[in-house]
């Protein structure tokens, strides 16, 4: 991988379903280490832009780079590099919660005993060491998200992908998971990009906010620093401007 170039690099892209053009000859480009939410109403393109990230879906037109490779072309120079966690928290029910951490270590050919060790240090990272040996059944919402991000972090990846992650949880419980979340990922040095439907979380995550308009591409871009986020009207004028480039995407639909 060239440290020279940014993580993430997607130029012209464009991703068309039949005659639906989903994602409109979007550029954007994430750098090593930095946080970035992707916001834009619902049908905006915002998993379609994940999916190409993960390589599971190919552009049509222009140029996708993951680490320097097309993530679709290369699935395999990715693999272990880039984890994704998504809404529903997809914890396989018959593992437990230990076990569902393993999982992705033992797929990349981790002993069991290396496994096991690095899936109960990531399980207390997430204020979770009492849990492992329950099964997904017996974890309340807030817990099996936990557990798929412990689970996302364990094989220690260049790049987190979430898709909505905190947003089914009620509010206390998506409000403690993010702050917890962002220390994690701040603290490992991650680079990440996350998909939210809400404006508070991207101010209070990231280090940069890109608003998608449909197709997707980029209508806003806000960089957000952490002299900004202590300071109250700064975020409330930050939270209008996200807000009228999402109601106007919407006006233009
Ligand atoms: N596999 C597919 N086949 C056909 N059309 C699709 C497919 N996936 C997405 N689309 C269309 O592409 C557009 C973008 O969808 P996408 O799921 O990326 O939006 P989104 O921004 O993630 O929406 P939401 O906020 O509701 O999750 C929508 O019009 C959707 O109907
Ligand atoms: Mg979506």
């Amino acid at each position: 991988m060239n440290m020279n170039t940014s993580l993430i690099e997607l130029t012209g892209v464009i991703k068309r379903f039949g005659t639906h053009v989903a994602v409109d000859r979007l550029s954007m480009k994430v750098e090593k280490g930095e946080i970035v939410a992707l916001l834009g109403r619902t049908g905006a393109g915002k998993s379609t832009v994940m999916s190409l990230l993960m390589g599971t879906t190919s552009v049509d037109e222009g140029q996708i780079r993951v680490a320097g490779v097309d993530p679709a072309a290369s699935f395999q120079a990715l693999r272990g590099k880039m984890s994704v966690s998504f809404q529903t928290d997809r914890l396989l029910p018959w593992r437990t919660a230990c076990e569902n951490v393993e999982l992705g270590l033992l797929i990349l050919n981790k002993s069991k005993a290396e496994a096991r060790t690095i899936a109960l240090e990531w399980l207390r990272r997430v204020k979770l060491d009492g849990a492992a040996g329950k099964y997904p059944s017996e974890l309340s919402g807030g817990m099996r998200q936990r557990v798929s991000l412990a689970r996302a972090l364990a094989v220690d990846p260049d790049l987190v992908l979430l898709d909505e992650s905190f947003s089914q949880l009620d509010h206390v419980t998506s409000q403690v998971l993010r702050r917890d979340f962002s220390e994690i990922v701040r603290a490992v040095g991650k680079t990440c990009v996350f998909v939210t439907h809400r404006i508070d979380d991207a101010l209070e995550i990231a280090d940069r906010v890109l608003v998608l308009a449909a197709p997707a591409r980029v209508c806003l871009e806000m960089a957000i620093s952490s002299a900004q986020r202590t300071d109250v009207t700064t975020m409330a004028e930050m939270h209008a401007r996200i807000e009228r480039a999402i109601g106007g995407d919407e006006a233009a639909a």
